[in-house]
């Protein structure tokens, strides 16, 4: 066979008559004595193929005895049948055996331990992979974003000499004979390029070390991080809305075929148009209380608070300002038409939670200073992050979106987990 006449299970069901040659790997099969079908997966789709006996006299126990996941090419005229799982047929007049697989080590009983110990295999499943071609489509459309609006690609280092965000969530590691902590979040480094290049982004993996076992964490991310000199609060959360605004929209562009795979909500998805939902703190306390949550004034919000006040506003994403300092890390802004709270915002998704976090920087340098003291930090060997405010501080804002968390959220999905390939809890370090 000739490379080139291959083409995807999707352009063959596109094509929907006539001469097709595609290959891939057995998804399904069943046969009898005079027939076999084979439902061919590609990366694309699936369709159902039949091969007649009188036809491959010779190769008919090699093709009997296909097992799931064999790789195979084959050839032949492609019809609509509404009884196929995909509506299309292929009568196969050319096989070419690749390789005969083994027997499959998954099938429907397996439980998430068992599936997670063979997720090397389990990615072939169409739902991992149309959640792997949507998570593509989310970092491409994300890179195309911030290009388009002149922000700089910029890379901090995974591992260095301090932590970033807070001491107990970092894994320590062997560097030679000195500690190293794995990074957490690029901030720091950001807060100091964004006076060289002034708009920056990166998109890296950031590491927490979380016992938490939540359906929305992991213990390695991958971390879109914003940051921008001369933003302020109000310009931050637009850039992080338009962002989201435009992924959405390129991932209807892009993947129809997966989403469909997925079940996903398609109309949910075409509900998100900027701007979104602002409120402040103070009027997500009085909500939540409305709503009968045993809460107020200064708690931290759990996460079915979080999801809660997604759902109360529309089902949709909010933005939530002002959280009270006490309740932030130390490089958030104050708000001066509001004392004693910050320049911040969370935002919420529907049964994700928070899925960016973001802020106005505090730019003075005796604040930032005295915000430290208070929370009885040491910024130790990171006490170069300082230098920001010492030499040319200028307002600044940025913010950071947890990749999985939003791929998650567009796929519908109940975890994170399966946003990423090869998750990393912190019970879970193979494959
Ligand atoms: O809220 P976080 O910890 O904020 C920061 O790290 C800031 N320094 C970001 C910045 O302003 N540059 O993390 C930001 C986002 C969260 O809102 C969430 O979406 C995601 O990162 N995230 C996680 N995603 C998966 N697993 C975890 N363990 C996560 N921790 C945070
Ligand atoms: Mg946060």
């Amino acid at each position: 066979m000739i490379k080139e006449k291959f083409i995807s299970v999707q352009d063959a069901i596109k094509q929907c008559k006539g001469k097709v040659a595609v290959r891939g790997w057995v998804y399904r099969e069943r046969g009898s004595n005079a027939m076999k079908f084979i439902v061919l997966r590609d990366s694309s789709n699936i369709i159902q193929c039949v091969l007649k006996k009188e036809n491959f006299e010779k190769q008919w126990k090699e093709i009997d005895g296909l097992k799931i996941e064999s790789s195979l090419e084959l050839e032949g005229e492609i019809k609509e049948d509404k009884r196929a799982p995909t509506g299309y047929e292929i009568a196969v007049s050319k096989i070419n055996i690749i390789h005969i697989a083994e027997d499959y080590p998954i099938n429907k009983d397996l439980n998430e331990e068992l599936l997670g110990d063979r997720r090397h295999l389990w990615l072939r499943s169409r739902k991992m992979t149309a959640s792997m071609k949507i998570r593509s489509t989310v970092l491409f459309a994300l890179h195309e974003y911030m290009h388009k609006n002149k922000f700089t690609e910029i890379h901090a280092p995974s591992m260095s000499s301090a932590t970033s965000e807070g001491g107990s969530e970092t894994f320590e590691v062997k560097y030679f004979d000195k500690k190293a902590y794995l990074t957490q979040s690029w901030q720091f480094y950001a807060e100091n390029f964004v006076n060289a290049v002034e708009k920056a982004y990166a998109i890296a993996p950031s590491f927490r070390a979380e016992k938490s076992k939540t359906p929305w964490h992991v213990t390695e991310f991958w971390h879109f991080e914003v940051e921008g000199a001369w933003m302020n609060l109000s310009d931050d959360m637009i850039v992080a809305e338009k962002c989201i605004e435009y992924v959405i929209k390129k991932v209807l562009e892009e993947n129809m075929t997966e989403l469909e795979i997925l079940g996903a909500d398609v109309p949910k998805l075409k509900k998100v148009k900027a701007p979104f939902k602002r409120i402040t703190y103070d009027e997500a306390i009085k909500t939540l209380i409305k709503h009968n949550h045993n809460i107020k004034y200064g708690d931290e919000f759990k996460s079915a608070e979080e999801r809660g006040l997604a759902k109360y506003y529309d089902d949709n994403f909010v933005f939530v300002t002002n959280y009270p300092l006490e309740l932030l890390k130390f490089y958030h802004g104050e708000d001066p038409k509001k004392p004693g709270t910050g320049t911040n915002f969370n935002l919420l998704a529907p049964r994700v939670g928070e899925m960016v976090d973001g802020s106005q920087r505090e730019p003075d340098l005796k604040k930032i200073v005295e915000r430290l003291k208070k929370a009885k930090m040491d910024l130790g060997a990171s006490d170069w992050y300082l230098d920001s405010r010492r030499y040319g501080s200028v307002p600044h804002a940025g913010f950071g979106l947890g990749i999985e968390r939003f791929a998650a959220w567009i796929c519908g999905f109940d975890t994170i987990r399966d946003s990423i390939p090869f998750p990393r809890t912190p019970t879970r370090l193979n494959p």
